[in-house]
């Protein structure tokens, strides 16, 4: 219930006419694509966060970084509307939204548009029988090895052994990527769920991958 008392104070605040325009980007039609150069400025850097989440981290490292811009790809539409909001409210210039699958919303991005994407506690999936919808698998790296720019980084964190395991044996025996130094982020970059994780004392698997 507290959830959608929350959703529901983020729709009203989003309507909010002294807020700042909206940073969420419109999904196009059939066969339109989108502007991107009337999102971003296509002459400095842009990273994604994929499964965005409520956005703690996204926001985190957009404050921290106003010289490079971020993208959230979030399939909760709720949860994109409360990103939002808080972006507005901070006054964040470098922050856009794209709500939707990530499998349809990475193929409106250009070829090499990210400079880096950042993937952290994707849904779990725990139960073996459920693995096959796990989003980290080898057509959700074709997507991601296509819109990252040569030398690109992925950043990979889960709680999940098996899902770690298989992150690592699948980018592992990708010829297209190499290992990467792992991305260290300040306790205020940690993501909702990963505070939770890190709370209970839980292993996190984190690993980055450099596109060749
Ligand atoms: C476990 S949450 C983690 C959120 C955030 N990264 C964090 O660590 O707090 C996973 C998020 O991924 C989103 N998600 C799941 N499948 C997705 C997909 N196919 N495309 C985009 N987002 C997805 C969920 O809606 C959810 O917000």
């Amino acid at each position: 219930m507290a959830r959608t008392r929350g959703a529901k104070k983020d729709i009203l605040a989003a309507a909010d006419p002294s807020l700042p325009p909206s940073r969420v980007i419109p999904r196009p039609g059939e066969g339109e694509t989108i502007d991107w150069a009337s999102w971003f400025d296509l002459a400095r850097p842009v990273e994604a966060d994929i499964g965005c989440g409520m956005g703690r981290f996204l926001l985190a490292r957009a404050a921290a970084n106003p010289d490079v811009q971020y993208l959230g790809l979030e399939l909760e539409s709720a949860r994109v509307v409360h990103v939002d909001v808080a972006a507005r409210r901070a006054g964040l210039d470098n922050l856009r939204l794209l709500q939707g699958d990530a499998m349809l919303s990475l193929p409106l991005l250009p070829d090499g548009f990210l400079r880096a994407a950042t993937v952290f506690f994707p849904d779990p999936w725990p139960k073996r029988r459920h693995w096959k919808r796990r989003l980290v698998q080898a057509p959700f790296i074709d997507a991601v090895h296509r819109v990252l720019a040569p030398g690109g980084l992925l950043h990979l964190a889960t709680d999940q052994a098996t899902y770690f395991e298989s992150m690592l044996a699948l980018l592992g025996a990708d010829a297209r990527f190499a290992r990467a130094e792992t991305l260290v982020r300040p306790p205020e970059q940690w993501t909702d769920f990963e505070r939770l994780f890190r709370a209970k004392g839980e292993t996190i698997g984190e690993a980055s991958f450099r596109r060749l």
